[in-house]
């Protein structure tokens, strides 16, 4: 998605001002004119600019508009009814190419630590657990200190962090599938059997309700686009309106974005390895880190307010030299 230019003249405002109806539900708002909530900020802060006053309320368990005479009385801060609101904290990762020699297992430590302190009890993984093996991709095992389907799963099993009160909810992805492709192995199937703490969703994809609130995890396959929102708006585009979840997460491109694009909260979720020689010679960029989300819903399991928070590693926070993390990290256990 190109990045939108807003017309900030008072004629615009004027136009926008007027769809602002009492009691229109902001989200139907957002969707109609493909805003998200910073924007709908925004052009609150025009609308009271220039003299127009217009607050956003809760009514019976929604966020509406509420037009106002006073002057300086508007909040762009919605005033949520907690005591009503169902309150979800979860952390969100991917992508963590176990057995490539550029992984950061002890970055994905550190998020299991973070999500442990604030008592998350769900993590979910976006698919590509492993860094697999494309027998098209000849100078693949070189990058990698693990090789073939035994040594990754059984990776996966050791390694992965094993942390009291949390368990992982996650899909397979395109690398993972390379096992199935070579010998129809799962990596699944073994941790399955031995991390009950680990709850396979899918292949590629899965669909999840949590609290009431519908949630898409997404794995796809192909490449980048030049716009980093452009495929996981393309992925958004071509669900079904009846299957519309409220949060659509995906995995995949190694890049963090977030939205809200057909009142759906879209969140391209990044991922915990460094670049790999793939990706340098691809001429792909690759950004390291996770996500935590606040989502306060209503009983039927529409989001009241969203609060995605973007967390990313800078390169002093990785271990660069390759080999490094698989030498020196431990698994995370915390009983
Ligand atoms: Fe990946
Ligand atoms: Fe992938």
């Amino acid at each position: 998605m190109e990045e939108k230019q807003t017309d900030v003249s008072l004629k615009n405002v004027n136009r926008i001002y007027r769809y602002m109806k009492n009691d229109l539900s902001i989200e139907d708002f957002m969707e109609k004119f493909h805003m998200s909530y910073s924007e709908l900020k925004g052009i609150l802060e025009l609308c009271r600019i220039y003299g127009k006053n217009i607050d956003i309320i809760e009514k019976d368990g929604t966020l509406v508009f509420k037009k106002t005479s006073a002057r300086n009385t508007i909040s762009t801060k919605p005033e949520l009814n907690h005591k009503n609101l169902i309150h979800t904290e979860l952390c969100v990762v991917s992508d963590t190419h176990f057995g490539n020699i550029h992984q950061q297992l002890h970055l994905l430590n550190k998020i299991y630590e973070e999500a442990y302190n604030r008592g998350i009890s769900t993590v979910l993984h976006c698919g590509d657990v492993v860094d697999g093996n494309y027998t098209n991709r000849p100078e693949q095992p070189r990058q990698q200190f693990l090789h073939g389907f035994d040594e990754q799963a059984g990776y996966v099993v050791d390694m992965y962090p094993m942390v009291k009160g949390i368990t992982t909810k996650y899909i397979l992805g395109s690398h993972d599938e390379t096992h199935y492709k070579n010998g129809q192995a799962t990596i699944n199937e073994w941790v399955s059997r031995c991390r009950p703490d680990m709850e396979f969703l899918g292949q590629d994809n899965a669909a999840l309700t949590i609290n009431g609130v519908k949630i898409f995890m997404d794995h796809p396959g192909g490449g980048s686009a030049q716009s980093v929102s452009y495929k996981l708006q393309k992925r958004i585009e071509i669900l079904e309106s009846s299957y519309k979840p409220k949060i659509m997460l995906i995995g995949h491109y190694h890049k963090s974005y977030s939205f809200v694009y057909r009142n759906i909260r879209g969140i391209e979720v990044p991922c915990l390895c460094d670049k790999t020689q793939f990706q340098q010679k691809q001429g792909l960029s690759n950004v390291v880190g996770g996500y935590f989300l606040n989502i306060y819903s209503d009983k039927k399991g529409n989001i009241q307010y969203f609060e995605p928070e973007e967390v990313l590693f800078n390169p002093k926070d990785m271990w660069e030299e390759a080999g490094k993390d698989h030498h020196k990290v431990k698994q995370l256990v915390i009983k």
